[in-house]
C-alpha cells in the first residue's frame, strides 16, 4: 500500500490491495467521496460492501467510524443515550457525533435494516445543510467538510428484514452497485488471501458464481456471496474432505424441504457437475 500524506487529500487510488472492485466504480466512488457527495453501496450480501468502506479509509489513511444502523432502535440513538450516574440522568453523546465533526469516513452500515423514521433525525446531516441540532445537549453540530458518508445496504428479494428507504433518503446518496469478483479473480483472492489450493480455489469460485446466477434466475431463494467460499477454504485448510467442506458451507445454507425438488438438491447437482 502506498503511504499518503495529509496534503494528498482527494487523490484517487486505482486499486486496493487484496480486494477487487471494478476499476471504474472505484474511481467514481472516490470522486463522489472527495466531492462531498454521499455514496450508497448496494449489492447482494457478501459482495464486499462493508469491507470496501474500511478499505477506502485505509487506502486514504482516514479515520474510520462504522455505525451498525440495524442496532439503532429509536431516532435519538444516533446522538447518544441517557444514563443514570450518581443520582442523576446524564446524556452520553455517541461516537457518531464525535466522528462527524472530524475528517474521516463514516460508514452507515446496513442502512436499510431500520424503518425510515430512524433515518429522519439525520436527514439534515446528510443533505447540503450538513448540520444538526442535538436537543439533549442543546448544541448545533456542523459536519466537518472532510467527513465522508458511505452507506451500505443489502438489496434483493430475500431481504425481507429490510425496508425500502423513502426518496428523502435515496435523494441524498449516489448509488453504486457492487458485484462478485470475476471467477478467476475470486479464485486468486481465495488462494492468496485465504490460502486455498489453486484447483480448489477455482472450484469454489465457480460454484459461488453458478449458485449466485441461479439466485438471480430465481431458481434459488438466496444469493451466494464471498462468505461460503471463505468458510469452505477454512475447513479445507483444517484438513476436512472437499465434500464435507462444501456440505457445511454451500449446501446447508439451503432448505432440504421438498426432497429431490429441494434447493439443496439443486445445489448438490451444481457441485457434482463441477467435481467431474
Ligand atoms: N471484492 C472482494 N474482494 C476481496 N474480498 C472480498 C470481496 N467481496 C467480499 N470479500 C470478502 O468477503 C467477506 C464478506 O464481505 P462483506 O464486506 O462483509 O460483504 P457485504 O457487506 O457485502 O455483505 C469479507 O471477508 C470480505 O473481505
Ligand atoms: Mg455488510
Amino acid at each position: 500500500m502506498t503511504t499518503r500524506q495529509a496534503d494528498q487529500w482527494g487523490v484517487n487510488v486505482d486499486s486496493l490491495p487484496d480486494f477487487w472492485v471494478d476499476a471504474e466504480k472505484l474511481s467514481i466512488i472516490q470522486d463522489f467521496m472527495f466531492s462531498g457527495i454521499n455514496v450508497m453501496l448496494t449489492g447482494d450480501p457478501g459482495t464486499g460492501k462493508t469491507e470496501l468502506t474500511k478499505r477506502l479509509a485505509q487506502a486514504h489513511q482516514l479515520p474510520f467510524h462504522r455505525v451498525n444502523v440495524g442496532a439503532i432502535r429509536t431516532p435519538r440513538d444516533w446522538f447518544g443515550h441517557w444514563e443514570f450516574i450518581g443520582g442523576q440522568t446524564v446524556f452520553i453523546q455517541s461516537e457518531f457525533v464525535a466522528a462527524i465533526q472530524r475528517p474521516g469516513i463514516v460508514a452507515l452500515d446496513e442502512f436499510n435494516r431500520v424503518t425510515p423514521d430512524i433515518h429522519n433525525s439525520i436527514y439534515t446531516i446528510l443533505d447540503h445543510n450538513r448540520e444538526v441540532y442535538i436537543e439533549e445537549t442543546k448544541q448545533h453540530i456542523s459536519v466537518h467538510p472532510r467527513c465522508i458518508f458511505i452507506a451500505t445496504e443489502n438489496r434483493g428479494r430475500s431481504h425481507t428484514g429490510t425496508f425500502m428507504e423513502d426518496t428523502a433518503v435515496s435523494d441524498r446518496f449516489e448509488t453504486i452497485q457492487l458485484e462478485l469478483p470475476p471467477v478467476e479473480i475470486m479464485a486468486h483472492l481465495l488462494e492468496k488471501v485465504y490460502g486455498a489450493e489453486t484447483e480448489q480455489a477455482l472450484l469454489l469460485a465457480r460454484i459461488t458464481h453458478k449458485l449466485n446466477t441461479l439466485y438471480h434466475e430465481e431458481s434459488l431463494s438466496r444469493p451466494t456471496g464471498f462468505r461460503p467460499a471463505i468458510s469452505a477454504t477454512a475447513l479445507l485448510k483444517r484438513g476436512q474432505a472437499l465434500n464435507t467442506a462444501l456440505k457445511y458451507t454451500f449446501v446447508n445454507r439451503f432448505s432440504p424441504e421438498g426432497g429431490v425438488d429441494s434447493e439443496q438438491t439443486t445445489v448438490l447437482q451444481v457441485i457434482q457437475a463441477y467435481l467431474k
